[in-house]
Order: structure tokens, then C-alpha cells, then sequence
């Protein structure tokens, strides 16, 4: 099908949007369970809550448009999960596992971002204020997710830093790069992605 209006790309967006959010739903409780720290587990099983109620307003979005919400693949979400997954399947340490978990959820958030904020604007510009209104509530979750995951990251990338740290024996301690060592204690708390 060819594309011929802002009308049309709109609608494929929003079942792009729709396809992402299901496969996050499959990936997540996954995603839980490879998870070793309790807030990082309760902060994932949150989003997992959430996601559910996005992917019911594009729903009710593509019912008031007299569409079918179930109709494209979102590839880039399937790459976004697939590289996830297996950055956290290759980690066998809980706590660097942690890490991976939330560099690869940061990134699901950042996708969903840019097509729920295309999605938003196209949405007002079309006139569709109800639907324009709800995606951004949408976005505003999506951002406030990261946000969380930044926080999660500021203390478990720190975790996983001194469980590195802690894993190195004197031997090995000449071959590592200076700069991880010299890591001023002040920046420690400021790794979160
Ligand atoms: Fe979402």
C-alpha cells in the first residue's frame, strides 16, 4: 500500500506504535525475571501495568478512527528487543546483568519516545485533540520510565562497577585501564545513562 497523506501515515504509525507495545508486554516479564534486584524487578513489573493501558489507548485511538489497531510489524522494536535480550542472556554476573537489563529497557523507552511524540504531533495537527491529548500522556509515561531507569542506574551501575572491582585480583590489577581506577569517587553516582 502506498502512503498518500499525513492521514494515513498517522494511522501506520499508531500500529506501529500498537505491534511495539505488544511485543514490550511478551519481553518484559522476561525481562523481570532475569532481573536480580528487587526495585529494578518492581520498577519493570510497573511499566509492565502501564504498557498494557498504552497499548489499550491505541485501542480505543484506532477505534474512533475506524481502524484496525493490528496491522504493521514494528521491525525496529523487534531489533531493539532482540539486542536486548541477548545483551542479557551473554551476562552471567546479577549484578552486570542488572546493568545490561537497564541499558537495553532505556532503549525500548527512547524508541517508544520518538514515535509516540510523532505520533502526538500528527494527532494535533490532524485535529484529533482527545487522541492527541492521550498520546501525550503516553510520552509523559514513557519519559517518567526512563527517568526511573536512569535513578535504578545511578545505584546499580555502581553495583556493578565494585562487583567488577571486587572480581579483580591483584595480578590482574596492572592490566586494567587507568582510568577505571582513577574514577574520582564523586563521579561514581553519575553513571546513569
Ligand atoms: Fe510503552
Amino acid at each position: 500500500m502506498t502512503t498518500t497523506s499525513l492521514q494515513e501515515l498517522y494511522v501506520e504509525q499508531l500500529q506501529d506504535l500498537y505491534d511495539a507495545e505488544q511485543q514490550i508486554i511478551k519481553a518484559l516479564p522476561k525481562m523481570i525475571d532475569a532481573a536480580q534486584a528487587e526495585e529494578l524487578r518492581d520498577g519493570l513489573s510497573e511499566h509492565l501495568e502501564v504498557t498494557k493501558q498504552q497499548a489499550a489507548r491505541i485501542e480505543k485511538i484506532c477505534q474512533d478512527l475506524g481502524e484496525k489497531p493490528q496491522k504493521e510489524k514494528c521491525k525496529g522494536m523487534e531489533g531493539v528487543l532482540k539486542e536486548g535480550g541477548d545483551l542479557v542472556k551473554d551476562v552471567e554476573n546479577p549484578e552486570v546483568r542488572d546493568a545490561a537489563i537497564i541499558a537495553a529497557a532505556q532503549r525500548v523507552e527512547h524508541y517508544e519516545m520518538a514515535g509516540y511524540g510523532t505520533a502526538r504531533t500528527y494527532a494535533t495537527l490532524l485535529g484529533y485533540d482527545d487522541a492527541a491529548s492521550a498520546l501525550e500522556q503516553t510520552l509523559e509515561e514513557e519519559k517518567e520510565a526512563d527517568a526511573t531507569l536512569s535513578g535504578l542506574a545511578g545505584k546499580l551501575n555502581v553495583e556493578a562497577l565494585d562487583e567488577d572491582t571486587a572480581g579483580t585480583s591483584a595480578t590482574h590489577e596492572s592490566k586494567r585501564p587507568s582510568s577505571k581506577r582513577e574514577m574520582p569517587k564523586s563521579g561514581r553516582g553519575k553513571h546513569a545513562a
